[in-house]
């Protein structure tokens, strides 16, 4: 059998999985988040939610996709037949409806960049205002998601390393570097320390059963995990990669940019005297305030974030595009460009309900009621998909090393490109988190996820 076309380069598998990782779930979502569940705390809860599931998750995922050189239902039914090639389906189904929202928000990015470098953003009176009429403008956004449908589906149809691993080398080391600059400016700002107070500061009577469930639907989000995209990505790499390391580079790069965003976010959001439960607009409302306070070189520094922002969404929607693609053409023996186009267009129309939802049509803005008030559709889609859908199949993912793959073929798997790993700690370590950790605290959270959130059951 002829191999799979691959990364060329080990820097590019752990460039483009740290593009996939990283993106607006970072910068956007990770923000409004924290500043709805806490702060500090959640900040705490999150990171304990990186090393202890989302990590051995990750390296789980990459392994399978290694060994089977296939997408995700490929994958699952190499290793264990039809019935678990279901946990796989999941996964691309879970992809679709992911991009379909994603997408949206990745319009929103596009054109606040484009409204800030051309149009005069920065001399709005009330950000806040700005932003709610913004969303509700279908004719803009269903341009600027389009416009951004139409990347992706450029990137992927190029395949693995003229498309995902040349556009992700460039664009992830540009992020970092502007972060760091707007972070030591906002730094600067009255008010500032409030919100590093607000943020690395734990208050743990803020804890509860809400934050934990949060955290680690956010945590698989953020890390791209529980759907199948980094056993798709790994299914293009070779087998001299040290997936132990790789996995470590990309988590470590993932919450890197998340605990930037929010050291940037928190300082703004306070000196600005904004609400942190603001919700999904918080980033959308918080930063140009501070763009505009830079002066003439604002529209500059402020499009310039808009631009990476969006270019860091681009190389996560190309990774969640490519799990249905890699699935039909794997599966259904069509071709790449026929494949991208079909479910280009279908993702598209998918999220046509989630752009409407943000005040253009009411019955969409105030679509169903939970956990204490009506939720807009996107959101319903976001916290179906991020807070049970993802943590459900990494759980799915670990029983099924557990109990049908084995962790001893695992291991074998890692060890290729890793020839200490068998009896070393980190195996150890995996192996448990894996077989007992991961499948029981996983279960546990998405039934209380389900029961609380969902159906309205005080259960803690
Ligand atoms: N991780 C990306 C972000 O934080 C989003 C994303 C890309 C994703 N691919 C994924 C989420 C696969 C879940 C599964 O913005």
């Amino acid at each position: 059998m002829a191999m799979r076309s691959g990364f060329k380069s080990r820097f590019g598998f752990i460039a483009a999985a740290a593009g996939s990782a990283v993106g607006l779930g970072n910068i956007w979502g990770f923000p409004f988040m924290t500043g709805q569940n806490g702060g500090a705390i959640f900040l705490l809860i999150y990171l304990i939610c990186i090393v202890l599931i989302g990590y051995p998750i990750m390296v789980g995922e990459i392994a399978i996709g290694r060994k089977t050189q296939a997408n995700p239902y490929g994958a699952y039914k190499a290793l264990g037949g039809r019935l678990w090639a279901l946990v796989g389906f999941f996964g691309v189904l879970c992809g679709v409806m992911i991009l379909s929202f994603y997408n949206v928000i990745a319009g929103w990015a596009f054109g606040y960049f484009l409204e800030i470098s051309f149009f005069d953003l920065l001399k709005t009176e009330d950000y806040g205002a700005h932003f709610g009429g913004f969303v509700q403008n279908v004719g803009a956004n269903m341009l600027f998601s389009g416009l951004f449908m139409i990347l992706t589906a450029i990137v992927v149809v190029r395949g693995i390393q003229n498309g995902i691993e040349a556009a992700a080398k460039i664009m992830m080391p540009m992020l970092f570097v502007l972060l760091f600059i707007l972070i030591g400016y906002g730094l600067s700002l009255d008010g500032a320390g409030e919100g590093i107070n607000f943020y690395l500061n734990p208050d743990f009577s803020k804890l509860s059963i809400t934050t934990i469930y949060t955290a680690m639907g956010q945590a698989f989000f953020s890390l791209s995990l529980g759907m199948g995209a980094l056993i798709t990505y790994g299914s293009y790499i070779s087998k001299k990669e040290n997936i132990i390391s790789a996995a470590g580079i990309v988590s470590a790069a993932d919450t890197s940019v998340a605990f930037l965003a929010g050291l940037l976010t928190f300082p703004l959001v306070f000196s600005q005297g904004i609400m942190p439960t603001e919700g999904p607009g918080l980033v959308f409302i918080a930063l140009p305030g501070v763009f505009e306070g830079m002066g003439s070189i604002g529209p500059l520094i402020g499009g310039t974030f808009f631009f990476l922002l969006s270019l860091a969404a681009l190389t996560s929607t190309i990774s969640l595009l490519e799990v249905p693609v890699s699935f039909m053409v794997d599966e259904w023996k069509i071709s790449r460009p026929v494949a991208v186009i079909i479910l280009a267009t279908l993702i598209y129309a998918v999220g046509i309900p989630s752009l409407l939802s943000q005040g253009a049509v009411p019955g969409l803005t105030e679509f169903v009621s939970y956990s204490g008030g009506p939720k807009d559709f996107l959101t319903v889609i976001l916290n179906i998909f991020n807070e049970v859908g993802l943590p459900l199949g990494g759980c799915l993912m670990s029983i099924f090393i557990a109990i049908q793959w084995k962790t001893h073929n695992l291991s074998e798997e890692i060890s290729f490109g890793n020839p200490h790993y068998k009896g070393s700690f980190m195996e150890k370590f995996l192996n448990v988190m894996i077989t007992f950790v991961c499948p029981v605290v996983l279960a546990v959270i998405v039934t209380i996820t389900i029961l609380q959130k969902f159906l309205g059951f005080e259960i803690v």
